[in-house]
């Protein structure tokens, strides 16, 4: 008899979402987690640290730039940087345990060390194997390498070293400008550094609804970064203390180069597989080095199940937990299901920016006739009275049916406030649903409100 119904191998927001839910649906459940703490990349090295940063570098921000006009007088703030490392360490501390907690509390072994399945139902962890009738690969991903730069985690860093750097940087650049490269490079901006972003395409977050990305641009321009577009990096010589980059600029054929002391590489993430034994078996990999899946998250070995970062979709940690949460259902017999038309994106720079669904550009190139419903923050007093009446709400909605197809907003709280869309998205919702649902005065809620509105009849404030 097997030691376990399922062993999940990596304790990531993927994994261990998906270990509490097997372990809830009544299967006996372990998760093997190589590193010290579980939580994955989330919590230790991405999403968790990254935002305690952020919120730190904001209130500076606030304190030097917003305070005065609102009367608020006192000495300009200054920066403790290894007090702010600090708070990083333990906002990650108090997640990671509270992971652990909850893997106890539902009765989930965590078997420490990296596992490799050496067999079909075998998981070998150091010299300890471990038997389950299911297992799931829940591995991650990690920073793609860049050619002609190599990483040293001091001066050229990727995301994990650009959160513990040993001082705040006087100039920083940043290779990419997606979803790391912009929050990071924020971060740094704010506390000080000379931060120049270096795009390979001619604009900023690929995918990303157009129009928001411009608005996105421009306001992170206001905010003191510098975007070289166009450019593709091409090398990275450092030394102890100093990096020089060489790119090229696209449009011009022509070969620059820049100095840094600090350089973020942040031109993705790719699946981590390295000796997890899944090829060895005659495990598929897509030709992009993911772990192939089927619909239900099977791989094409029996008993071997892949969700999060590791197979396609976007590496987000909430796509993962909601894999995690269908895949369980499937071990356990019961149906899983997730809606990946409805899974949102959120970069937290300030203002932050949110999507749900389609594009304009992804609806134009489906050939679908839509309408735009658009509402200005300026129309919003809430938004107003705490400085923060830049950006929009854009809602897509189907020409004849009125059903919402995407959502893209620039703006207060917007990682929050784009759920309402989802919800309603889930719901096969029109944007005469959301226009007739009363929202509470004075919210930035009442911005989704005016853009559904703005899908019909007009909104009221604009
Ligand atoms: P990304 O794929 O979002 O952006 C990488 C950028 O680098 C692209 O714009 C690309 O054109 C550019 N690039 C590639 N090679 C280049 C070169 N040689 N020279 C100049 N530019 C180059 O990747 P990123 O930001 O590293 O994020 C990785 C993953 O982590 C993404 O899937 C992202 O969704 C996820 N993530 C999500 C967060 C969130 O949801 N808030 C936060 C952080 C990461």
């Amino acid at each position: 008899m097997a030691d376990y119904d399922v062993i999940i191998i990596g304790g990531g927001p993927g994994g261990y979402v998906c270990a509490i839910r097997c372990a809830q649906l009544g299967l006996k459940t372990a998760v093997v987690e190589g590193r010290e703490t579980l939580g994955g990349t989330c919590l230790n090295v991405g999403c968790i640290p990254s935002k305690a940063l952020l919120h730190a570098s904001h209130m500076l921000h606030e304190a030097q730039h917003n305070f005065a006009a609102m009367g608020l007088k006192g000495k300009t703030q200054s920066v403790d940087w290894k007090q702010m490392l600090t708070y990083k360490q333990e906002t990650i501390d108090q997640n990671t345990a509270g992971v652990s907690f909850l893997l106890k509390k539902n009765k989930v072994d965590h078997i420490k060390g990296w596992g490799k399945i050496t067999a079909k139902g075998e998981v070998t962890v150091g010299s300890d194997k471990h038997t389950a009738k299911n297992i799931v690969i829940a591995t991650g991903s990690e920073p793609s390498a860049l050619k002609g730069v190599e990483v040293d985690e001091k001066v050229v860093v990727t995301s994990t070293g650009a959160l513990e750097l040993n001082k705040v940087p006087k100039t920083l650049a940043v290779i990419g400008a997606g979803v790391i490269g912009l929050e990071l490079g924020s971060v740094y901006a704010r506390l000080g550094s000379d931060v120049t972003v270096i795009e390979f395409l001619d604009h900023i977050t690929p995918g990303m609804d157009s129009e928001t990305a411009k608005v996105l641009q421009r306001t992170l321009k206001k905010q003191g970064l510098k975007f070289i577009l166009n450019a593709a990096v091409q090398s990275v010589e450092a030394s102890k203390t100093k990096a020089k980059l060489t790119y090229e600029d696209r449009k011009k054929n022509e070969i620059h180069t820049m100095d840094a002391d600090v350089v973020l590489v942040a031109t993705g993430r790719r699946p981590f597989t390295d000796n997890l034994g899944f090829t060895d078996l005659g495990g598929e990999m897509t030709e992009r080095g993911q772990v192939k899946t089927d619909a239900h998250w099977k791989t094409n070995i029996d008993g071997i199940y892949a969700i999060g970062d590791v197979i396609e979709g976007p590496m987000l940690a909430h796509k993962a937990e909601d894999e995690g949460m269908g895949v369980a259902e499937v071990l356990a017999g019961n149906h899983g299901h997730v809606n990946y038309g409805v899974i949102p994106g959120v970069i937290y720079t300030t203002p932050e920016v949110a999507s749900v669904g389609k594009t304009e550009e992804q609806l134009k190139e489906e050939g679908v006739d839509y309408k735009i419903g658009k509402f200005s923050f300026k129309g919003n007093g809430r938004a107003k009275a705490v400085h923060q009446g830049d950006g929009f709400v854009k809602i897509l909605a189907d020409k004849t049916t009125d059903r919402i197809l995407g959502c893209h907003l620039i703006g207060p709280s917007a990682g929050d406030l784009i759920h309402e869309i989802c919800v309603a998205m889930e719901f096969g919702a029109s944007a005469q649903d959301v226009a007739m649902t009363c929202h509470a005065h004075p919210t930035f809620s009442e911005a989704m409100r005016e853009a559904a509105l703005a899908c019909g009849g007009g909104a009221i404030h604009a």
